[in-house]
Parts: C-alpha cells; sequence; structure tokens
C-alpha cells in the first residue's frame, strides 16, 4: 500500500478510535490503518475466510467506515487506496458469492418477495427479536439491542444516499423525498439518527459515533456491511432499493413492537420517539418505496428484477442470522455482546 508521504490528512479527532482486531485479516487491515504495517491479507487468506466469521466482517467494517467518518489518527487518504481496496474487492466476493448462495430462493418476481414482507415482515413468525422484547423483553436486553442497532442507526439512511445518482426521474424523486424525511425533513434534531441517539442517551448508554463497535457481534456488522456493499457499487443499485424497501416496509410493525416494549419497562418518552416516530413515518414511506422508487427503477430498468429480490433477501437472511444470536444469548440469560456484560 502506499506510505502516506506528504501532510497527513487526518480524520477529526472526535471520530471513533479503531476497534480491536478479531483475527489476522482484521488484524493485519488495522495495524495499516494505523500506520504501524505494511503487509495486507493475501488474497488466498481472504477467500478461504468464513464469510459471515467476525475476522472477515470487521476487516469490511473498517474498511467501509473510511466512507463515512473514519477513525480518529487515521489518514483520510486511505479511502482510497488500491491496495486496501483491493483487499475489499475480495472480501466483498467472498461476503457476496455466500449472500447468493444462502438469501433465499432468488429470481426475478419482486412482487411476490415485496407482497411476502408485507404479509409476513422478514423473521416475523411470532418468535423475532421485537416480538420477545416487546412480550418479555428486560431493560437490559433492550439496552443491549439499541447498542447492537447503534451501528445502524447512527448511520441511517447514508448508505441510501449513495444511490441518488444513480436513479433517474420517478425513482429519483421519491427515494430523496423518503430520504429527506430521513435527515429530519430541515431540522438536525429530528434526523432519525439524532432520535436514536437521543433513545440510547434515554437507556443510559453511550450516544457517540461508533461507540459499540467492539461490542457488537459479527451478525451485526454484516447487517451494516450489507447497506455498505450494495450503497458503494453502482453495479448493485438495484439491490440496494431492494434493502431499503426492506427496511421501510418491515419496519412499522417491528417498531410498534419496540416502542411497546420501551414504554412496558419504564424508559422515557425520548427512548419511545425513535419507534413510534418509524410507525407513522414508515407507513407512508413503504408505500412511496414500493410504488415510486422500486416501480420506477423497473420502469426504466427492467433488467434489475432479480438484484432488487436479492437485495430483499438478503437484508432478510442477514436479519434473521442476528435474531437468532440475539434470542439464543439471551435466552441462556447472558449477554449478546462480545465486550462488557452490560454496555
Ligand atoms: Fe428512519
Ligand atoms: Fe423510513
Amino acid at each position: 500500500m502506499t506510505t502516506p508521504a506528504t501532510t497527513p490528512h487526518r480524520s477529526p479527532a472526535d471520530s471513533p478510535g479503531l476497534p480491536r482486531a478479531r483475527g489476522p485479516l482484521s488484524g493485519s487491515v488495522l495495524a495499516a490503518l494505523a500506520g504501524g504495517g505494511t503487509r495486507l491479507p493475501e488474497t488466498g487468506a481472504v477467500r478461504a475466510s468464513d464469510p459471515y466469521g467476525d475476522d472477515l466482517q470487521l476487516l469490511l467494517y473498517v474498511l467501509y467506515e473510511l466512507h463515512y467518518r473514519g477513525f480518529a489518527g487515521v489518514d483520510e487518504r486511505l479511502e482510497w487506496d488500491p491496495a486496501l481496496l483491493g483487499v475489499r474487492a475480495a472480501a466483498e466476493d467472498v461476503f457476496l458469492d455466500a449472500l447468493r448462495r444462502d438469501s433465499g430462493p432468488g429470481g426475478n418476481d419482486v412482487a411476490e418477495a415485496v407482497d411476502a414482507l408485507q404479509l409476513e415482515p422478514v423473521g416475523d413468525d411470532g418468535h423475532s427479536v421485537s416480538h420477545h422484547l416487546q412480550r418479555e423483553g428486560e431493560l437490559w436486553q433492550l439496552r443491549e439491542y439499541a447498542a447492537v442497532r447503534s451501528l445502524y442507526h447512527l448511520k441511517e439512511a447514508d448508505p441510501h444516499l449513495w444511490v441518488v445518482p444513480r436513479l433517474r426521474g420517478r425513482a429519483k424523486a421519491a427515494m430523496v423525498a423518503v430520504e429527506f424525511d430521513e435527515f429530519g425533513a430541515g431540522r438536525a434534531e429530528d434526523i432519525h439518527a439524532q432520535l436514536f441517539a437521543d433513545l440510547m442517551t434515554d437507556l443510559g448508554l453511550d450516544a457517540r459515533y461508533g461507540r459499540y463497535l467492539d461490542a457488537a457481534p459479527a451478525q451485526a456488522l454484516a447487517t451494516v456491511n450489507l447497506m455498505s456493499l450494495f450503497g458503494l457499487h453502482r453495479r448493485l443499485r438495484g439491490a440496494l432499493v431492494g434493502h431499503f424497501a426492506t427496511v421501510e416496509i418491515t419496519s412499522p410493525p417491528g417498531s410498534r413492537r419496540l416502542a411497546e416494549a420501551l414504554r412496558r419497562v419504564g424508559a422515557g418518552v425520548d427512548a419511545q420517539r425513535f419507534y413510534d416516530e418509524h410507525v407513522e413515518a414508515d407507513a407512508v414511506h413503504e408505500q412511496v418505496v414500493r410504488h415510486e422508487v422500486i416501480g420506477g427503477l423497473l420502469e426504466d430498468e427492467p433488467g434489475l428484477a432479480a438484484d432488487v429480490v436479492l437485495g430483499i433477501e438478503a437484508t432478510g437472511h442477514l436479519e434473521d442470522l442476528l435474531g437468532d444470536h440475539l434470542l439464543a444469548a439471551w435466552r441462556d440469560g447472558h449477554t449478546a455482546l462480545r465486550t462488557h456484560p452490560h454496555p
């Protein structure tokens, strides 16, 4: 990789620090980002790694994070370092191959895939995480859930914005209309990521960006890596739209259950507001996304139907893996986090 030779371009000091390594692959990438390592992982070693495992998912996560806020002290030019991008491409191939293999039947019937979401939201067989939390979730489980989800919600809607230059007409106008709401419709205090930070503070969590990266299990990293993967690659614009549709369509029922769970354990108004807001807003968003974003995209580019289905199925698949992990840990009465039993 190139060694930054001239004036360093450091990320802002309030950016999160680099996380701890989770294996040899993430370890050598983290050493390179810290400026103390020059040996990047061999492509063969990346290809041989577990696509859903901690090491590969953390490697992807830290390389993607260079496109969001970076890490304190890490040279900002490494975002476009050719050698790091090469490692990332190998890891993306491993992840995407696994998603294509494991996510579902595939095909190109978008209407059927969307109907399935509306009839039976992802993981919603009565035993989903939100069902559990609604019925019998304890406060410590809700705090763990918020800590794990913070990786996603504190960058909520950010990766979906990357698709905008790749859309046209109806799809573009509708996508931006939904994103306008996600970003607070002109009010900083209403940005959905800010509403989630308020929820975290209400629950006694540390709401700083990236604070729970070390604590998050691989399954949680994978859900965030998925939207970064789809968002950063123009060729995967159909899958990004499928991901966005899944999030918006499955949000109202899940958010309703989570708002109830927070009320039941006596959480404050700020904690409830994030999910209450999503019950309201996403009831509108799901219609706009279905008819205008997906409808408009497929009118322009009917050949992307299979990618939209991939985006829907891959999102459901990774949500299922995360839900299984959380519920298994909680059923046994222990933490679902990797570090620090209670955030
Ligand atoms: Fe939102
Ligand atoms: Fe939304």
